[in-house]
């Protein structure tokens, strides 16, 4: 009997532990005991640095991702970090330069906060030792790739716009497999353990990827994919993932969501913030361009969808009625409908605007198509946008995708360990399809020839649904499973 009064205070303490912690200002508390390299430097090391010095990028011949690689020289081949002898360290010298010099660390962004310097400093005159704890001294990069026991739940995939490659997101890395899942032909091993969500480019040259790793950093890495599909950016922002990638279709820009509530977007050639917006109140986990460049919209776990203009960094409007209780439960997901022509329409500004649509699902399980522009004036509560509803699925709505011509859209859900997917017509509403032998689902992709869709999810299987009638024509694994280690025999022997 007492263990069952005891488990709850134990369990409350070990809750408000971390909320008394937050909320205390203990970081700049006057330190006690040496810099800690695990739990003080590397976090400042994985924000402003190892973006540009990670295998898969080592600008300047220089890796920081392991404690190693981060004491050998790079190309000047002087030594980065000497123990004991801070003025003897490349390193050092390099985040002391002033802003604007050739050679300052981080190259071309803002200096790093002066106690953060000085840690380093400190770390280095004290021994420049490693205390990462021997449990989680995994590194993972292109020579030590993930091992999984398990097939990892899948949360995106994605076809190449060519019809040749599907990629999957897996756990520190994205696969590449042969569309028709025959083989894997490449793996993208990053910095973020998380992999939320991958698009390619319109082109098909690149692939966008939106992770991190939770509480610490988020990232956007931008993979050139050709025969040697290398890294070309890897930006941090936030402490957090990232979620709900998204390119415009120029190619020039990627928008995605952020913990904190932001909707932003990166020049997708040098990974320079283009927008940044906090229209929302909670989580947002997807966003798509409109057709014309012009804006981004943005799905929300606070129930709402809205529009913001890219140039002005503005928000535009709530494409979704602002009611409450209009949408139940959170959006989970968007996309926007490929149009074969543009139209051109007066919107309420008496601009002109290009005609979209867009569908959206989440936890209400019903797929919903809107008009981004409004075109009559808003009265209160009216949902004047909205061009239709769909049969609802059982369960939430995580993905949904168009075809290519934007005729049909699959959505898939997740509830209770099952799913579905379904095909709808976008415009007759009729479902051409339905399949529950899917399990969870988490991400779909319509293959470009229309014949395919793609389903991922909680089990970690990738299964190719016939797009017409459901069925399932193939069904693979996309990860390497290592095999349970061979039991050692005991001192005994065998028995
Ligand atoms: C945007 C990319 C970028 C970021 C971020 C960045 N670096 Fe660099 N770093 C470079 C490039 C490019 C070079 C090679 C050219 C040069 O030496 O300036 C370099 C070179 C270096 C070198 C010299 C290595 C050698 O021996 O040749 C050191 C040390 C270094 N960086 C440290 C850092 C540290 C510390 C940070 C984080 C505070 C950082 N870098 C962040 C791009 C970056």
């Amino acid at each position: 009997m007492r263990s069952f009064r005891v488990t709850p205070l134990v369990l409350l303490f070990g809750l408000f532990v971390p909320w008394f912690a937050r909320s205390e200002p203990a970081k700049d508390k006057a330190p006690a005991g040496p810099v800690s390299y695990y739990r003080e430097i590397r976090p400042i090391l994985q924000q402003h640095c190892q973006g540009c010095h990670q295998p898969a990028k080592p600008l300047g011949g220089y890796v920081m991702t392991t404690f190693q690689a981060l004491l050998q020289p790079g190309d000047t081949g002087k030594a980065s970090v000497v123990p004991k002898q801070a003025d003897k360290s490349v390193l050092i010298e390099r985040i002391l330069l002033p802003k604007g010099h050739k050679e300052a660390m981080p190259k071309d962004k803002d200096p790093l906060l002066a106690a953060d310097v000085d840690k380093i400093r400190r770390w280095v005159s004290e021994g420049a030792t490693d205390d990462t704890p021997k449990t989680v001294q995994d590194v993972i990069d292109d020579k030590h790739p993930p091992l999984y026991k398990l097939p990892p739940t899948i949360t995106s995939i994605d076809f190449s716009p060519d019809g040749t490659l599907l990629a999957v997101a897996g756990h520190h890395e994205v696969l590449l497999h042969k569309a028709d899942g025959s083989a894997l032909v490449g793996r993208l091993i990053g910095l973020s353990e998380r992999i939320q969500a991958i698009r390619f480019s319109p082109d098909g040259k690149s692939l966008a990827v939106a992770g991190g790793s939770p509480a610490r950093f988020g990232e956007i890495q931008i993979w050139k994919i050709d025969k040697k599909n290398r890294l070309e950016l890897s930006v941090p922002i936030t402490f957090d993932t990232l979620y709900g990638i998204s390119w415009s279709p120029d190619g020039t820009k990627v928008a995605f969501g952020c913990a904190d509530n932001s909707i932003r977007a990166i020049d997708a050639a040098t990974g320079k913030q283009v927008l940044f917006q906090l229209a929302h109140s909670d989580l947002v986990l997807g966003t798509a361009f409109t057709q014309d460049n012009e804006n981004v919209l943005s799905i929300s776990r606070d129930m709402s969808m809205k529009l913001t203009e890219v140039k002005t960094q503005r928000f535009v409007d709530n494409v979704t009625s602002i009611t409450p209780g209009a949408l139940k439960g959170g959006l989970l997901a968007i996309d926007r409908r490929p149009q074969a022509k543009r139209t051109i329409i007066k919107g309420i500004d008496g601009a002109d605007k290009v005609y979209d649509e867009v569908v959206m699902g989440g936890a209400d399980g019903i797929p919903r198509l809107y008009k981004v522009h409004r075109t009559v004036t808003r009265t209160i509560g009216d949902d004047n946008n909205r061009v239709r509803v769909y049969a609802g699925l059982s369960g939430r709505i995580f993905s949904m995708r168009f075809n290519k011509e934007g005729t049909r859209f699959a959505a898939g859900t997740s509830l209770d360990g099952k799913g579905e997917v379904r095909i709808y017509e976008t415009d007759s509403a009729k479902l051409i399809s339905k399949q529950d032998a899917t399990g969870p689902v988490f991400a779909l992709a319509y293959h470009p020839a229309g014949k395919v869709v793609a389903a991922a999810g909680f089990d970690g299987k990738v299964r190719l649904l016939d797009a017409d009638s459901g069925k399932v024509v193939k069904e693979f694994v996309p990860v390497p499973l290592v095999a349970a280690p061979a039991k050692k025999p005991g001192p005994k022997g065998p028995g």
